[in-house]
């Protein structure tokens, strides 16, 4: 129980690695809130979660747009009283060079990606800080540090996540909030079958990501959530401004899969 008491935000909640991580805290103690724009995925994991004993409960949130986020932060108030950690999951894929991306795709992806952690950040800090401190993670992904084709706004919305993290880490010091963000790579989620539909060969896509993984398997939404529990939790009282990478390994591979070429 390394949350005891405490009150958590998971954005993007309702479904993979959001719903792990929802659960994991949960798990551990604390009071969850579920925000996302999927009212009816997100109140079905609910009752999963309940009937795992978790006190949780969904805010049906637009992290893009601040009125909603606004509205996030003071029903949590409301329901559990303040705020201790936030995690900034939701988030929206793009599989698009530059020259194929519409301004309005771009600006979507940016905006939930990226502003939506801003704007989750802003109206979320105050209230953490009201509670002595606590912490941040940001879902960025190891697209913000090396990329594969196509992925332009995508990987624009994460690199600028890191770079936002390592900022806020300074700003927030001083308020005893320790910002870290968590990259992974191939995680088991439905965002991960959206992108393989999109290629000409589905299957054969997985086979060859599989055959990329040092560890013979890609990444659990679980193997998620752990880092995030650490990086929320007091075993990391010291760890600020930091980007993890849990990707079992694939980063340091010179090789990549061909099938994005
Ligand atoms: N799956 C992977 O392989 C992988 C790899 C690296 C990073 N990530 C990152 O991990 C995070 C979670 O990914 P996932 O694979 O679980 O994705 P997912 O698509 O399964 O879940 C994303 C969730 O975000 C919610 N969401 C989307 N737009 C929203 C909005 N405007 N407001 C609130 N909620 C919104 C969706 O409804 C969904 O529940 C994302 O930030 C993603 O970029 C995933």
């Amino acid at each position: 129980m390394r949350l005891k008491d405490k009150v958590s935000i998971i954005t993007g909640g309702s479904q993979g690695i959001g719903e792990a991580t929802a659960k994991k805290l949960g798990e551990h103690g604390s009071k969850v809130v579920i925000a996302d724009i999927n009212e009816e995925i997100g109140l079905q994991t609910v009752e999963k979660l309940r009937s795992n004993d978790i006190d949780v409960i969904f805010v049906k949130t637009d992290v893009s747009n601040e009125q909603s986020v606004k509205s996030l932060i003071k029903e949590t108030v409301e329901h559990f009283g303040g705020v201790d950690s936030l995690v900034n999951n939701a988030a929206a894929t793009m599989r698009k060079s530059v020259i194929d991306t519409s301004l309005e795709e771009w600006k979507k992806v940016i905006d939930v990606n990226l502003t939506g952690t801003f704007l989750c950040s802003k109206y979320a800090i105050p209230e953490i800080s009201k509670r002595g401190g606590g912490a941040i993670v940001n879902m960025a992904s190891w697209h913000a540090y090396r990329t594969i084709t196509r992925f332009a706004a995508y990987a624009a919305s994460k690199g600028g996540m890191t770079a936002l993290t390592r900022q806020m880490a300074l700003d927030c010091g001083p308020l005893n909030i320790r910002v870290n963000a968590v990259c992974p790579s191939t995680v088991d989620t439905p965002m991960l079958y959206e992108t393989f539909k999109s290629l000409p060969d589905p299957e054969d896509a997985f086979e060859q990501t599989l055959a990329f993984q040092p560890l013979g398997r890609i990444a659990s939404a679980e193997d998620i959530a752990n880092a995030c529990l650490f990086l929320i939790s007091d075993e990391s009282t010291y760890v600020s401004g930091h980007s993890l990478m849990v990707d079992g390994g694939t980063f340091n591979k010179v090789a990549r899969p061909l099938m994005f070429d």
